[in-house]
C-alpha cells in the first residue's frame, strides 16, 4: 500500500526522517532561529516527532496513544512562530528529505499538507 509511511519503509525510515530533520536543524545557518527555540539536547523533540509523523503519515498513532491528542497547536503555544518561522522548519523538511533520499512521490505527496500543517502551528504574523 503506498501510503506516505510504507513509502517511507515503514517506521525505520519514518525514525530517519525524524533524526535527519533535527539534524539538519542543528545544522543549518538559516534555521539557528528555530534551533535556538529547542532544547539543547533533541533526542526527546526527536522522538516525539517520529511518533506524531507515524501517525499522520498513515502508520501506527504513536502521538495520540501516547499523549491522547493530536493537536500540536498547544505545545508550539509558548513559541513565537511567524512565516519566517515556519519557512525554516519546511526547508529543513525539505533538506531531510532530499538527504534520506526519498522519492519524488513521496516529496510531491506531502508538499501541500506538510506546508498546511506547519501553517496551522503558525501563531503569529
Ligand atoms: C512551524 C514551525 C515550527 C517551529 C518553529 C517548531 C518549534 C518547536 C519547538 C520549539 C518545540 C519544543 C521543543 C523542545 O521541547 O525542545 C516543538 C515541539 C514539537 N514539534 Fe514543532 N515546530 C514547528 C512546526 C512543527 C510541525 C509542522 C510539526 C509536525 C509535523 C511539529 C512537531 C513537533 C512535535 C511533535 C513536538 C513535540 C510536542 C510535544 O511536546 O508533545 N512541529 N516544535
Amino acid at each position: 500500500m503506498s501510503n506516505p509511511y510504507n513509502l517511507l519503509g515503514g517506521e525505520a525510515g519514518v525514525r530517519n526522517l525524524a533524526n535527519e530533520f533535527y539534524n539538519v536543524m542543528a545544522t543549518r545557518p538559516d534555521a539557528k532561529k528555530i534551533r535556538l527555540m529547542h532544547a539543547e539536547n533533541l533526542n526527546s523533540v526527536q522522538n516525539k516527532l517520529f511518533m506524531f509523523l507515524s501517525g499522520w503519515l498513515g502508520g501506527p498513532n504513536l502521538y495520540f496513544e501516547e499523549h491522547g491528542t493530536i493537536c500540536l497547536s498547544s505545545p508550539h503555544a509558548k513559541y513565537s512562530i511567524g512565516t519566517k518561522e515556519r519557512d525554516q522548519w519546511l526547508e529543513c523538511m525539505d533538506q531531510a528529505l532530499d538527504n534520506i533520499n526519498a522519492s519524488d512521490e513521496l516529496k510531491e505527496m506531502l508538499k501541500i499538507p506538510m506546508f498546511n500543517i506547519a501553517e496551522t502551528i503558525r501563531n503569529q504574523k
